[in-house]
Order: C-alpha cells, then structure tokens, then sequence
C-alpha cells in the first residue's frame, strides 16, 4: 500500500525568472488554481491524504494555501457567496499536510533525503510540484495500481523526441510489456546521440525505502546537484526499477512555454470559458 506522497517544491525556479524572484513557481495560477494544488489533488485522487511538502525559502505562500484563511472565509460567508466559500473550505481540509524546509538547495535528490523522518520505512510516492499531469486515471493512481502488482520502485515516463532528450533524465531497459520496462540504465540529461532511449522521466516516482541510503552515497552530479536519477542509478545494483510510460499529457509549468500551453489547454476545457477562449483563438489566428 502507498500511503505517503511527498512532493519537493523548495527549487528556485530559474527557468521562470522574475516571475519566481518573490514567489515560488509552485503557486503559479493556472487560470485561477495554483500549480501545487493540482499536484495535490492528484494524490488524494489516487487514495493518497498523507502528503509531504519539501518547502525552503521563500515558500510560505504554499503554507498559507492550504490553510485556513478566517478573515476571507467570514467576508465570503458574509457576502452568501457560498462556492467559493466551500472551495476555500475544501482547500484548507483537502489532506493531511506537513511541511519540511529543504535547508541548502542541493537538487532535487537532497530535497528527497528531508522525507526520510516521514516516509520510514514505508514505500512512498514522489510528485513534482511543478509537474502537472492531465489524465483520465491519476499518474500516481497509475503508478500505485503496478506497484501493486509488482512492488518495485518505479519511475513514471514518457516518450520525447530525439532533439530532446538532453532536457530530461533518460531511462534505458528491457520491454516487460508496451508500457513496462525493467529498468537497466539511467541518465540525466543525456547528449543528443548519446541517450539510451527516448523514454524521459516525467515527473511521478513510487519509490523503495532503500533509496535513503542511495541518496547518502550519491555525490553531487549534473548541474552540480545531488541528483536523483543517479541514486536511482545506485538503487539498480540492489533492486529492481520499473519504467511505466503514463497514460496523460505531461506540463512542465516550470518551462514558460509549457506554462502558456497549460493555461491554453486547460481554459480550452474549462466550462465557462471554453467557447468565449475558443472563439478569442480563432480570432487571433485568422
Ligand atoms: P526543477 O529542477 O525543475 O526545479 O525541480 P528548479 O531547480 O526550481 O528549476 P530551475 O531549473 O531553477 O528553473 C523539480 C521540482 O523539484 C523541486 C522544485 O521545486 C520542483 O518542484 N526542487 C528542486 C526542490 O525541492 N529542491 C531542489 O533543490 C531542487
């Protein structure tokens, strides 16, 4: 059973300068909902209420989302407007919360490490909280139901073009089905030429205990941070790692032009604002 997710969300969000200068990339709205919220809802949606947020410096406008807010919830109250009141509410009661402040950014491999006191030695699920993925079935929902079946670590991915590889970490294995591989290779952002496959990890983790004690004998890697993908890489010596190519499309929000996408696709499906968007599209493509 998976009952932990942990999502890391202390990163300083270069890439969305000066946008994240005073606020983390996390909350970036997307229409009108924070970037975090989704990637919370992803997790009670996949029976998941006992998360875990990596916060740092510079973060506490996540801590304030998903608490309460008094003063708005009277002013609402008062006003009879009662959808938002109840979104509001629900914001505040979504799951169990905690908070952990990554002390020295170190990549997103340290950031896992503060988890350790929290997950034990339970299996748990890792969400980026910059990582948005729409689906049918929830990604982690997903990654649960084949942990399930074969209790192994494993990495949530998808297939990228050849030109770009070098943006992400590669996985490379064997095809256990279409959608499962065993893992035999890992690399993070590999030169283009030089990657094992084009199966790019997306940003959803179900991951073993034993990945503490990778993470402590991993160094510091690409971009001269403690990286995951090579304690994953340790972790291939002792365990079994699946790969599971997600059924869902995947938005990176940390990426501008991923994050203008996002806010295209996702007002596009938006009741209320669907056809007016459509037609201010049109309008401006003819
Ligand atoms: P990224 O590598 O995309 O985040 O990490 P970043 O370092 O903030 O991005 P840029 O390159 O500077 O724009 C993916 C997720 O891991 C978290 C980030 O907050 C993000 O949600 N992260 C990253 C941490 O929690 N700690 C870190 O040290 C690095």
């Amino acid at each position: 059973m998976i009952k932990k997710a942990v999502i890391p969300a202390a990163g300083l969000g270069t890439r969305f300068l000066p946008a994240t200068k005073a606020q983390p990339k996390e909350m970036l709205p997307i229409i009108d909902t924070p970037t975090i919220q989704y990637v919370v809802q992803e997790a009670i949606d996949s029976g998941i209420d006992d998360i875990l947020i990596i916060s740092g410096k510079g973060k506490r406008t996540i801590e304030d989302h998903f608490d309460r807010n008094f003063q708005l919830e009277t002013q609402l109250k008062n006003k009879a407007d009662h959808d938002l009141y109840n979104e509001i509410r629900r914001i505040s009661d979504m799951a169990n919360i905690h908070f952990v402040r990554q002390k020295e950014l170190n990549g997103l491999g340290d950031a896992i490490r503060y988890a350790r006191l929290h997950t034990g030695d339970d299996p748990f699920a890792v969400l980026l909280g910059d990582t948005i993925i729409d689906s049918v079935i929830p990604v982690t929902q997903q990654l649960v139901d084949i942990y399930n079946q074969y209790k192994q670590s494993i990495i949530a991915c998808e297939m990228v073009p050849e030109d770009k590889v070098s943006c992400y970490g590669i996985v490379g294995g064997d095809k256990i089905s279409d959608k499962i591989w065993n893992v035999t290779d890992l690399v993070e952002k590999p030169e283009v030429g030089k990657s094992p496959s084009n199966l790019a990890i997306a940003g959803r983790y179900i991951l073993t205990p034993e990945i503490y004690k990778m993470l402590e004998q991993t160094s510091f890697g690409k971009g001269n941070e403690i990286q995951l993908t090579d304690a994953l890489r340790l972790l291939l010596r002792k365990e079994r790692i699946l790969s599971y190519t997600i059924e869902g499309k995947r938005y990176d929000i940390g990426n501008k032009l991923d994050y203008l996408k996002t806010i295209v696709d996702f007002a596009l499906k938006r009741k209320g604002f669907a056809e007016p968007f459509r037609e201010f599209l049109q309008e401006k493509l003819k």
